[in-house]
């Protein structure tokens, strides 16, 4: 599987295999989701939740398989050899915009995971139609860090398993911490928003939007590394 997303890639270009069904996935997830988006706007709840719910899961799950196999453009962050524009260009440009392109992945995959659970939290079904519930939708700090010691637990389970059976480095920590940092951030936020919009259906409303502009502004934002990298700046690695 590795060796064959390291061939060269379908769109003719001198991205790889893997760069090019990235893309490809890339624009037929955002297309799905606009589509979704459109949906929820006709009132159409129910076929908007099954899009939605099916659609972020089968990203979820290309999107994390896919970086296991090729560890991304880590080879942007490894080394210039990747890029071949000027000195310059790959400072001030492209460093600034793939950073950006990635603060949003992150964002995208956490906000993914939140739709689907406050989708659930505030639909209701009235009269056989999918609607979201105009009530108050908030949770306690109390339940906040029973959740939030649970997931921890579990982290620091999985880590401790992982440093029996594979060793101790510093690099396994960091990420595992760094998950539970993230997870704890995520929590404080989210208690915040809670605090703006109590209201289930506005907060759904409000936060699914904000969420369709992080995915629209990452395609983007890919699609423009893409281009820099494999059609106007390749460098030797391709
Ligand atoms: C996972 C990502 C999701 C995003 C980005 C999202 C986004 C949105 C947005 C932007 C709206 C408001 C549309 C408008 O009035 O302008 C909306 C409405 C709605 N969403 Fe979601 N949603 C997501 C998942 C879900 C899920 C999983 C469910 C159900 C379990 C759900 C149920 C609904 C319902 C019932 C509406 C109201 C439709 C109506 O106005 O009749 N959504 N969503």
């Amino acid at each position: 599987m590795a060796e064959f997303l390291k061939q060269s890639g379908f769109f003719g270009t001198h991205a790889t295999m893997g760069a090019d069904l990235s893309q490809l996935m890339a624009a037929v997830f955002t297309t799905l989701f606009v589509i979704g988006w459109l949906q929820a706007r006709q009132r159409q709840g129910h076929v908007h939740h099954w899009l939605m719910l099916s659609g972020m899961i089968a990203m979820l799950a290309f999107f994390t398989s896919y970086y296991l196999f090729r560890s991304l453009g880590v080879l942007a962050f490894e080394g210039k050899e990747g890029f071949g524009g000027s000195e310059a260009l790959y400072h001030n440009v492209f460093i600034p915009l793939l950073t950006f392109h990635i603060m949003l992945v992150v964002i995208g995959i956490v906000m993914a995971v939140y739709m689907i659970v406050l989708g659930f939290r505030s639909q209701a079904i009235v009269e056989g139609k999918r609607v979201l519930r105009d009530a108050l939708l908030q949770t306690s700090w109390g339940k906040v860090g029973k959740i939030f010691g649970s997931i921890a637990a579990v982290l620091v389970g999985l880590f401790l398993w992982r440093v029996a059976t594979a060793g101790f480095s510093v690099r396994k920590l960091e990420v595992y911490l760094g998950f539970v940092i993230l997870i704890g951030i995520v929590f404080a936020v989210e208690m915040a928003i809670q605090r703006i919009w109590p209201n289930g259906e506005r907060r759904h409303r409000a936060l699914g939007l904000f969420t369709m502009i992080v995915y629209c502004v990452l395609f983007v934002t890919g699609s423009l590394t893409y281009t820099m990298l494999y059609i106007l700046y390749p460098g030797k690695i391709g």
